[in-house]
């Protein structure tokens, strides 16, 4: 078992998505390192199959573990879905997941139905099912598969006609005034948090499942005496992408100071 608490944390996800995850991550611990992964090659993981979505993870993994992590964030509800289990057998450190914010949005309470926006993979498999059942019995909730909103946020588009469009697209049959709250049970959907408000209005409350998962890794980490212990001027983090090309590491940074900026940091 490792127990370095200076090394750093990897996190990952298909592609940027898991970005939104990390911004929220570094603002609740910005003394920790971290090494961020996003697979863009092989996004999206939405429309792949079970096995190869947790071969690809398995790849990541290993390839974070060489560079010593302490502790992997699977920053993809998609990859969550299909390969945690797998990852948490696997390797010996700790393994975090993402899982769609349906508790968070049923404990609103409020009337009207719940709107799942996340990759058909997602959607089908048991995590969500089990959560629907725990928390979403009494509740109407509409389950949306948005898979273009991924290839917008990969490409680096998060406004404009096309965006709209799209949105637009993903909510079609359902009446807006109909909604109580809208879950976002993929990564990448959050950077279209938005555009996605501009849609349906300011009273849907939106909601993600990043913050959640953030404080899950640092209640771990604590538990397990794993927090940092010497303090960084800034925070140190390396980006690595399977596309290998500058201008993703770029986009992955640009993001990252987008997602920031948002959570006030
Ligand atoms: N970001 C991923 C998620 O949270 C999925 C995107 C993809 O299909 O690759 O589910």
């Amino acid at each position: 078992m490792i127990n370095d608490r200076n090394l750093p944390i990897g996190i990952f996800d298909s592609g940027m998505g898991g970005i939104s995850v990390l911004a929220e991550v570094i603002k609740l611990m910005p003394k920790e390192r971290y090494i961020y992964y996003g697979d863009s090659e092989n996004a999206p993981y939405g429309i792949k199959s079970a096995e190869e979505v947790k071969k690809l993870c398995t790849n990541i993994c290993d390839f974070l573990i060489d560079k010593g992590v302490k502790a992997i964030v699977v920053a993809c509800n998609t990859a969550t879905s299909v390969a945690i289990n797998d990852l948490r057998k696997e390797y010996d450190i700790p393994i975090i997941g993402m899982e769609p914010a349906l508790k968070p949005a049923v404990t609103l309470g409020l009337d009207g139905k719940i709107v799942v926006m996340a990759t058909d993979m997602t959607l089908k498999e048991k995590k969500l099912r089990e959560l629907m059942d725990r928390y979403g019995k009494h509740k109407e909730i509409i389950k949306q598969p948005c898979p273009k909103l991924v290839n917008l946020v990969e490409s680096g588009i998060m406004k404009g006609k096309d965006v709209e469009i799209i949105i637009e697209e993903c909510f079609n049959g359902i009446k807006v005034d109909e909604i109580s709250s809208i879950v976002l049970g993929c990564t990448h959907y959050v950077f279209l948090k938005d555009q996605i408000r501009a849609f349906v209005g300011d009273k849907v409350p939106i909601i993600d499942g990043n913050e959640g998962t953030a404080r899950h890794l640092k209640s771990i980490l604590e538990h397990r005496n794993l927090l940092k212990s010497t303090k960084e001027e800034e925070v140190l983090l390396d980006v690595y992408n399977s596309k290998r090309e500058e201008k993703i590491i770029e986009l992955s940074k640009n993001l990252l100071i987008f997602s920031l900026e948002k959570l006030g940091f």
